[in-house]
């Protein structure tokens, strides 16, 4: 009687010792999305876009798509062999604007909509979407202006509207832009940065920087980052800032903010290595007519401060950033 009660109190243990593992180790898989999400914790917020499915039937509906295939597929409109004109440098904006417009952090456009028209240095004004368009047509497609009232003017704005619909007027949708990033607190640096070119970007982008197309006439596959058909020294990612911004958060191909694969620290060494590289110039004299509102790292003078282009270009911005508060 008392060997069969201790041979009980023993498989009681061994089973309710299981039944704990057991419930434990549940727990610990259980929990470990809620985990992962706890380090992420801007994973949940970002705008999302709406569907393409919601996008209205109708002539209406038609403008949206057609904007929207214009952002994907630009090349095949306004290319070099493009089918509306032929003044582009067969890059696309969704090249910079990752799916559309709509990647959290990958250039998106949630906050087009809700805040033009808004004032900017650049110009000294108060600018509109059109305008904010042609910018990016002439400066990083390295293309010509279209009129404000082509067809193809009217289907981006009609799609950036479409996006934008469920964005308060005024308010910035979250994840929309590039992220926010630290300077760096050192200069960034070419050499360095070649060397993680060839490691991380040159499987696609190639040794020469000029990108893959599909065949001679063909659209990219990887889009180039220098040399005669990249963006030009007036384009906004000629920002030593925005490229690594842009980087850190969307390249290699397949990165997300969620989960980079460049530290900020590898992104702004990169971008100083392919900034330094050769591209198309484009000079718009009327540009910063405030030189005090000139971002930092423009890397043109002239500047309200004493400091070289070439710290302006690659850094270290410390002293500029404090000079610049006073
Ligand atoms: C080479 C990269 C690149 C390409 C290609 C490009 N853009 Fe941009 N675009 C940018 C960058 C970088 C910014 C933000 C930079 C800044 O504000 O200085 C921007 C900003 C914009 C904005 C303003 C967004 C906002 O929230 O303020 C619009 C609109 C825009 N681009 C439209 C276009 C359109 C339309 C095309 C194609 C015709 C295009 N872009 C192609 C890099 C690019
Ligand atoms: C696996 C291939 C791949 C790798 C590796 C890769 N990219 Fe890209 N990159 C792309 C593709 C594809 C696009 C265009 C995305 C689109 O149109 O949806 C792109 C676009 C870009 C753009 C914007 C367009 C342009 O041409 O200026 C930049 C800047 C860029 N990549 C930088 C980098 C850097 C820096 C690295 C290395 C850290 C890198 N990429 C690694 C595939 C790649």
């Amino acid at each position: 009687m008392a060997n069969s009660g201790g041979r009980l109190l023993t498989t009681a243990l061994i089973v309710g010792g299981c039944v704990l593992i057991g419930i434990v180790a549940m727990l610990m898989v259980y929990h470990e999305p809620i985990k992962s999400e706890k380090k992420n914790p801007m994973a949940r917020n970002f705008w999302i876009a709406p569907d393409t499915s919601q996008i209205p039937k109708g002539p209406e509906g038609q403008l949206i798509r057609y904007g929207r295939d214009l952002i994907a597929r630009t090349s095949y409109y306004l290319g070099p062999n493009g089918t509306v004109s032929k003044t582009t440098n067969g890059m696309n904006c969704q090249n910079c604007h990752l799916d559309a417009g709509t990647r959290p952090f990958g250039n998106n456009y949630g906050s087009v909509a809700s805040l033009y028209p808004k004032f900017r240095a650049r110009s000294g004004g108060l600018e509109s979407i059109e305008k904010r368009v042609n910018d990016c047509l002439m400066r990083s497609l390295n293309g010509e202006p279209i009129d404000s009232m082509s067809a193809e003017m009217r289907g981006m704005i009609a799609y950036f509207n479409w996006l934008g619909k469920d964005v308060p007027k005024g308010q910035t949708a979250a994840g929309s832009g590039l992220k926010p990033m630290a300077w760096l607190d050192r200069a960034a640096e070419p050499t360095k940065g070649k060397r993680l070119y060839l490691q991380k970007c040159q499987v696609c982008h190639g040794n020469d920087g000029m990108g893959l197309k599909i065949s001679e006439k063909g659209p990219y596959i990887y889009p180039p980052l220098w040399g005669e058909h990249s963006f030009t020294t007036a384009a906004g990612l000629f920002r030593i800032s925005n490229f690594a911004r842009y980087t850190q958060t969307n390249m290699p191909f397949g990165a997300t903010t969620e989960k980079p694969i460049l530290t900020e620290e590898q992104s702004w060494d990169i971008a100083a290595f392919v900034l330094s590289q050769p591209r198309p110039e484009k000079k718009f004299s009327q540009d910063w007519p405030n030189i005090l509102l000139k971002p930092i790292d423009y890397p043109f003078g002239p500047y309200a401060d004493n400091y070289p282009e070439t710290q302006h270009k690659y850094g270290p911005f410390g002293d500029m950033v404090k000079e610049e508060k006073r």
